[in-house]
This record gives C-alpha cells, sequence and structure tokens, in this order.
C-alpha cells in the first residue's frame, strides 16, 4: 500500500518557483508541520539594509526596510496558515534583524493564544560577533517561533540527562544493595499535610498525617520498598529512583546543537544550512510518523531529509533551481530515495516539480541561476572559486576519471587532470569576441576538449571554432539552450 498520510495532497515532491504561487495550489489544512527559514535578502530593499553597510544605516531606512520584509513575508504567511491543520504546528525561523516584527505580524496572522514558544538556538559563540571596537553584546543566537494551528495540537515533550552537579545534589541517596541512585519524594497531601481538599487521614509508621495517597495504596508502595523511613518516628518518603525518571524536560533554550562548521560531514556548501538535529527535535516534538511536514524555503533540504529520516510525509519549495538540484541529489544520496514519478506513486521515491522548461524561462534567469542550471545540465560540477574563475563556469570530469568518491567536492577532484572546461554565456548571441577568450583559456589549461553553452552563436563565432580545431587540434563543443532543453527532455 502506497505510505502516503494524506488523500488531499501529493508528498515527497519539491516545487521549484516562488512559495506564494506555490501554496495557493495546495488545500487548506494539509499540512501538520511548517517550518520555514526565509532568507533575509527576499527583496532589494531587504538586501541593501543587511548588506555590508548595514550599520551605518538610520532608524528611517531600518524601519523602511523590515516594513520591506514584513509585507514580503504576510501574504507568505497567510497562505502557510491556510494550509496549516488546525492539529498542527508552524515554526518560523530568524533572528535579530527582524525577530520582533515577525512576532507581530505571526501574532496577528495566527492569533496571540496560539503562540506557544520562542525558542532560542544558540548558533554561534560570542567571539564569532563582538569583535574588538564594537558596541554590542555578541549576537549567538536564533529566534524560532512556534505557533499552534489551533487549542488541539500535537505535541511531544523531549527529555535530556541530567547533569552530573544535579545528580549529586538531588538524587544523593544510594540504595544499599543495588546501588540505585533516589530521591525522596513527599507523601503527605498538598499543603504539607495540613487538612485538604480530600485527602485522607490517618496513621502510617506510627506518624498521623493527612497523606497525598489512600492508606490501602501506601501500604502496596510500601510493600513494594518504595517507602523508606530514615529514622523510626520521622515523616515517611516515596524513593523516585533516578534510572526511572525521564531526564530534564527541553526547555526553550537550545545550546546543544552546533551550527555546520566547515569540516562537518553533512555540510554541502549552502551558506545557511541548518544543521539535521535542529530539524529533527522540531519535528520529533511537533509531528508524528507519516505526518505532512512543509518547507516552504527549503534550502538545500535539511527538513526534507529530516522528514524522511524519521519516517514523515514531505513537502519542499523553493525558487531557485540550484538549490532544488542540490537537494534532490541529497535526498539519493543521504536518503537512498530514488527521483522517479513511478516510484514517487508508489512511495518509495519523490520527484521535483516545474523547474524551468523554457528558452524564455532561461533567459529570465538571474545570471548565477543560469550558469548553474547550464553547468547541472551538461552533467559538469560548478567552478567551485566565484571569483577568478578565469573564464571556466564548470567543469565535467568524464565517468572514466572519477575516483568514485562519495561527496568529492571540486577542490578534491582538482588532482584530476582529465576534465573539460565549461564557458556560459547568458546572452542572445555569443560572438567572436566570446570565442576567442575561451580559446585563450583551453590553451592555457591545456584542454583538448570544451563546452561553450549560450542561447545562439553568431557565423563567426561558429567559424572561428571550427579553425581553431582544425589549426589547434582542440574542439568547443558549442551547445544552444534549445539542444540542452531537448536533450533534457530526451531523457526524462
Ligand atoms: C535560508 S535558506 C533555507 C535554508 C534551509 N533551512 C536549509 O537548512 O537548507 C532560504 C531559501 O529560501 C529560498 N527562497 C527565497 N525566497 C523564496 C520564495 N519566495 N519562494 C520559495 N523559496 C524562496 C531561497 O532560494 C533559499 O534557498
Amino acid at each position: 500500500m502506497r505510505p502516503t498520510a494524506s488523500r488531499l495532497i501529493d508528498t515527497r515532491v519539491i516545487f521549484c518557483g516562488d512559495n506564494l504561487d506555490q501554496l495557493r495550489k495546495l488545500p487548506p489544512a494539509c499540512i501538520d508541520l511548517v517550518y520555514i527559514d526565509p532568507p533575509f535578502n527576499s527583496n532589494r530593499n531587504y538586501e541593501v539594509f543587511w548588506g555590508e553597510t548595514k550599520e551605518k544605516r538610520s532608524f528611517e531606512d531600518r524601519h523602511e526596510s523590515t516594513k520591506a520584509y514584513i509585507d514580503y513575508m504576510r501574504p507568505r504567511c497567510l497562505e502557510l496558515h491556510r494550509v496549516l491543520k488546525k492539529t498542527g504546528s508552524f515554526y518560523y525561523h530568524c533572528d535579530w534583524h527582524a525577530s520582533h516584527y515577525v512576532k507581530v505580524m505571526l501574532d496577528q496572522i495566527f492569533g496571540e493564544n496560539n503562540f506557544v514558544n520562542e525558542v532560542v538556538w544558540k548558533r554561534q559563540s560570542a567571539h564569532n560577533d563582538a569583535k574588538q571596537g564594537s558596541k554590542h553584546l555578541g549576537r549567538v543566537h536564533d529566534s524560532v517561533f512556534l505557533y499552534s494551528g489551533g487549542r488541539d495540537y500535537k505535541f511531544k515533550h523531549l527529555y535530556g540527562a541530567y547533569d552530573e552537579e544535579y545528580i549529586e545534589k538531588a538524587y544523593r541517596h544510594i540504595e544499599s544493595g543495588t546501588g540505585r541512585r533516589y530521591r525522596l519524594g513527599d507523601l503527605t497531601a498538598p499543603g504539607g499535610g495540613a487538612p485538604s481538599k480530600g485527602n485522607p487521614h490517618y496513621e502510617f509508621l506510627g506518624v498521623t498525617r493527612y497523606w497525598r495517597y489512600s492508606e490501602e495504596n501506601m501500604k502496596e508502595l510500601h510493600r513494594q520498598g518504595r517507602i523508606i523511613q530514615t529514622k523510626p518516628g520521622t515523616v515517611p518518603a516515596y524513593k523516585r529512583y533516578l534510572d526511572e525518571g525521564k531526564g530534564v524536560p527541553l526547555g526553550t533554550v537550545w545550546d546543544d546543537i552546533n551550527p555546520i562548521h566547515s569540516g562537518d560531514s553533512e555540510r554541502l556548501g549552502y551558506p545557511t544550512q541548518k544543521p539535521l538535529k535542529l530539524l529533527e527535535r522540531i519535528l520529533e516534538i511537533s509531528s508524528e510518523e507519516n505526518d505532512v511536514v512543509l518547507d516552504a524555503f527549503c534550502g538545500c533540504g535539511t527538513a526534507l531529509v529530516a522528514a524522511q529520516k524519521l519516517k514523515r510525509q514531505w513537502i519542499g519549495i523553493d525558487i531557485s533551481p540550484t538549490a532544488c538540484r542540490v537537494m534532490a541529489l541529497r535526498l539519493k544520496k543521504d536518503c537512498g530515495l530514488k527521483e522517479d514519478e513511478k516510484l514517487q506513486q508508489l512511495g518509495r521515491g519523490f520527484i521535483v516539480r516545474d523547474l524551468p522548461k523554457s528558452e524564455v524561462e532561461l533567459r529570465k534567469y538571474p545570471p548565477f541561476e543560469f550558469e548553474n542550471w547550464a553547468v547541472v545540465a551538461l552533467g559538469g560540477t560548478k567552478n567551485a572559486r566565484q571569483v577568478g574563475d578565469m573564464g571556466i563556469d564548470g567543469r565535467i570530469y568524464p565517468v572514466t576519471a572519477m575516483p568514485g568518491k562519495r561527496g568529492a567536492t571540486v577542490g578534491e577532484l582538482d588532482f584530476m587532470d582529465e576534465w573539460y572546461p565549461i564557458q556560459v554565456k547568458q546572452k542572445d548571441k555569443v560572438g567572436r569576441p566570446d570565442v576567442d577568450a575561451f580559446e585563450a583559456v583551453m590553451i592555457r589549461e591545456e584542454r583538448k576538449l570544451g563546452y561553450f553553452v549560450g542561447f545562439e552563436f553568431t557565423r563567426d563565432a561558429l567559424y572561428e571554432i571550427d579553425r581553431f580545431q582544425r589549426k589547434e587540434g582542440r574542439e568547443i563543443r558549442a551547445l544552444t539552450v534549445r539542444e540542452i532543453l531537448d536533450e533534457e527532455l530526451h531523457k526524462s
């Protein structure tokens, strides 16, 4: 049987596109858990504000930009509220830049009464932020706001281990024979054994009191060895064993989850990637197996991987085709899922929907996204060096040259001499000067084969490519976007 929780929607789908449009396609009340971690530069104003010169900006500028950010987020949060079930939960991850404005906006959308918690995630140590000469304390935490869809939302308490100091203090008794640590619990009625509503009054082990439990229950507990009287005449107490305790209930300050560091195995190089442990914790608190988790700003897909690992259903949305490809790769590698429509229908695969399919769409792409699209479509690897790539946008490593190493990055493949450069130009017509420049790169790098991607090539450019091959014995394959799209269509 198909392991999908929802008859309302398709799950294990990554939608590529603006979440405002994508969310409008979803029916109401179909999601159990929403997590979002929106970027702070979702629009131009905001980008200016949070850019390099932010500290120098006046209060008016800040106010304007914050307003622009909130105006951008409000319709999206309204949609997220619409798709959330009454039993569901909504998490909004942000930081000091706009957290207070975000809270006010969310109170208006979800209702103040549905505000559950603000989680403080300590993501770095103070010295990263409070540099010498700065006049502020280290900004070391993110805020994660939790709202519920209604009164009967799902919630599970999590517990952490007690620390040693607490154990020494609170559980200071050790049971002879078993060596079990325990603490003494009060058996007298609430209020220290004073007359109180409905509590029984009787004599037990020579002490007459209002007790917490009936005489019968007390006798049974005593028989089980759960009651201790340290000296005759003293008030008996209940033995609470350390090994029976659940641990410390998780609070709102999370300082036990490290951010992603450069050496971490889960690091993908996506600048805003959140740790898997953080998302797993959120999912454990607010969802159950087979529930539907939605991340509408899903970046490199941390929430989706967490959902897959914890046997939840999931939907991801991201506006960046690069991000969609990165997370597709991650789901394949980390979760062993196949990108396959038929398997997705059977509950064993996933699909990416709405990736750009036309030249018109690709012309409108930001240059960086266009470059990425072309390099990935050719089966290449993006050049890791953003600056100083010296005319190379990506490299193709032929299959025979692959060392078969999982997770190898461009840097790790540098030692391999068998690679072909890729040059990408998002212009209507690639001309002779563009080809000349690429030829220089091929000679400098001593490459026999290279790829050039553009929308079209001038006749001069094609003539030069031909001349270059005949004279230098080096081949440049001129590929148009149309050809690549046709090829991709063939593959699918
Ligand atoms: C901060 S990152 C999320 C990182 C993610 N939590 C992770 O751990 O990988 C924000 C993502 O939101 C995406 N994004 C920005 N505006 C969007 C929009 N309007 N619709 C969908 N995605 C958007 C960006 O492309 C980016 O990948």
